[in-house]
């Protein structure tokens, strides 16, 4: 696990778009894994911008969002799908047949299964982008998830549901269930990119990068995969107890490429 810490939070963006924008150019047919919530939605920004510039085109990529609520029709507001397109798809070139969001209408545990066939005809992700909940979950995998989980149905945990009602309206339905892709699924991406931001995930980052591999921290799991960079800015690292080692072993990897060019 690599640890990139920055100044703000739209370094955070800048350094998850230059990951990206890398890839993208490397392979025009990648495979995005995508996610909503707040934490992405400036990285998203430098991605419309950077293909607004013509520096990146999104016509032969793919992608798979992580999760999406159980009974939120895709017009809906609320529903992931909506949200991707309003923060994402409506502004950049992809063709939005490829793009994949778990369907949550019709049956939940049918989709769930044909998810995981879709992602793997399509080859597999190459690059998952994940935020943090405050309690350690990935998609909708909430503490207790099987680590080995794939994607499937999930019951939200009262703080998520705290957390997300900020985007409902007072009274507006708001489901506790969602379908989310599972911890194994996330796992077998080739690469991931967490990115968090601000005070708020200070705990759910330590815990994820150093505390114990545990089902109690969902994100943890990341610590058993081999090509993971966590991106966060001062206040999301706050209660690392090593980021002045993770800072040397940037500025090495740094030097080094440097030297070898
Ligand atoms: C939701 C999403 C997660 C996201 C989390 C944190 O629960 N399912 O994928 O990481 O919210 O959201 P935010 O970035 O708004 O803090």
């Amino acid at each position: 696990m690599q640890v990139v810490i920055v100044n703000s939070a739209q370094e955070v963006a800048n350094l998850g778009a230059r990951h990206c924008l890398n890839l993208i150019t490397a392979n025009p047919r990648a495979v995005l894994g995508l996610a909503t919530g707040s934490t992405p939605v400036a990285l998203y920004g430098e991605l419309i911008e950077l293909q607004a510039k013509g520096a990146i085109s999104f016509e032969q990529c793919l992608s798979f969002n992580l999760d999406e609520y159980i009974g939120l029709d895709p017009r809906h507001p609320q529903s992931y799908r909506y949200f991707m397109n309003i923060q994402l798809f409506d502004h950049i070139d992809i063709d939005k047949n490829n793009t994949y969001v778990p369907d949550g209408m019709s049956d939940p545990q049918q989709s769930a299964i044909d998810y995981e066939k879709e992602i793997a005809t399509a080859g597999g992700i190459d690059l998952q982008i994940l935020g943090v909940g405050r309690n350690g979950h990935i998609g909708f995998n909430e503490p207790s998830s099987s680590l080995v989980s794939r994607t499937r149905i999930k019951t939200l945990t009262a703080g998520t549901i705290a957390d997300n009602k900020r985007f409902f309206t007072v009274d507006e339905f708001q489901p506790s269930l969602a379908i989310t892709m599972g911890i194994a699924t996330i796992l077998e991406s080739k690469k991931i990119l967490l990115l968090a931001t601000g005070a708020s995930k200070a705990k759910a980052v330590r815990d994820l990068v150093e505390g114990p591999l545990s089902a109690s921290c969902p994100a943890s799991a990341l610590q058993m995969h081999n090509n993971t960079v966590v991106i966060i800015d001062r206040e999301a690292a706050s209660e690392l107890a090593h980021s002045e080692y993770y800072q040397q072993v940037n500025l090495e990897t740094e030097q080094l490429a440097n030297n070898n060019d």
